[in-house]
């Protein structure tokens, strides 16, 4: 179904489906006014948000659904944030949209969907994060009790720790005030430290001698690119030289799907890996693939 979240969104689905002689099913994206305890970029539930529509508009929407004929209004939806690690501000949602079924189930409107989005948080360094389990124990007799089928949209929580990003050192560069490890992967290729000032791990790939840390200059992990903001990590204590390699961990979400041709780079090559098998999954781009859509005038 469509998950809609403005009353514009409606009138043009409606429009469609009417052109096409169809009826289609839909569920009402609320913005719950949730603060998820994320990033404020990946923070989506809460009012000043673009996302969803408020609940008493919702409301409104249920009650003169007949202006729309041509959607069936099947559920509601919300979807709070990303890279929560907390089950509260879910648990603060559903009961929101407790209160908010009372409203329709008092009204006689019958919906047949909850979907309550995705956002699960993953651990990214030693921080702590509320397991499957605890979420699953938490929010299940809430779900359960609204006696609606239930939908989910996980997305980082099923990729973002299966990935890493492998860059290889191209130089290392020492300043009065720091040392730069500088990669051949920059911020077109993995986004998420120069958007969000996210942390990833970052290591060697090759396992070395232990290396006593205190001689270990800590430093600025970057990119290539004409930005400062293209950094992987900053004062990180890495023992690497040129021309080895770094992996970058967690990147399996938000990660190529983020990835551009910024500064005319060519994305890398995706490679699975599953337990011995090494499989190609796409292809790494060339210089063709960068200007094949230009157009010479
Ligand atoms: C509507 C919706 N559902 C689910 C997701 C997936 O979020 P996550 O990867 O945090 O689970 C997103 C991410 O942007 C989203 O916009």
């Amino acid at each position: 179904m469509f998950n809609v979240e403005s009353v514009p969104e409606l009138k043009r689905i409606n429009f469609i489906a009417k052109r096409q002689g169809q009826k289609v099913k839909a569920a009402l994206r609320i913005n719950p006014d949730i603060i998820p305890g994320t990033h404020a970029y990946i923070t989506t539930g809460k009012k000043e948000t673009k996302f969803g529509i408020d609940t008493e508009s919702a409301k409104k929407i249920f009650l003169e659904q007949k202006i729309f004929p041509n959607i069936e209004l099947a559920g509601i939806h919300i979807h709070i944030g990303s890279q929560i690690t907390r089950v509260a501000p879910f648990v603060r949602a559903v009961k929101k949209m407790y209160v908010f079924l009372e409203f329709l189930k008092e009204r006689n409107i019958k919906i047949n969907y909850l979907n309550i989005g995705g956002g699960l948080g993953i651990q990214y360094s030693n921080e702590r994060v509320e397991s499957i389990k605890e979420f699953a124990s938490k929010l299940s007799p809430l779900l359960k009790a609204t006696g609606l089928k239930i939908i989910l949209e996980p997305g980082r929580f099923i990729t973002g720790n299966s990935g890493i990003l492998v860059a290889k050192v191209i130089y290392v560069k020492d300043s009065p005030v720091k040392r730069f490890i500088i990669l051949d992967g920059a911020m077109n290729d993995f986004i998420r430290p120069s958007l969000y000032e996210a942390f990833h791990m970052i290591v060697p790939v090759e396992k070395k001698a232990p290396i006593n840390s205190l001689r270990v200059r800590a430093s600025d992990v970057v990119g290539p690119v004409c930005e400062t903001g293209d950094f992987f990590g900053k004062n990180r204590k890495l023992a690497v030289e040129e021309s080895e390699y770094v992996a970058i961990m967690g990147a399996g979400a938000y990660g190529q799907s983020m990835a551009s041709n910024y500064n005319s780079r060519l994305r890398p090559a995706e490679v699975l890996v599953k337990t011995n098998r090494v499989s190609l999954i796409r292809k790494r781009e060339t210089y063709q693939d960068l200007v094949k859509k230009e157009i010479l005038i």
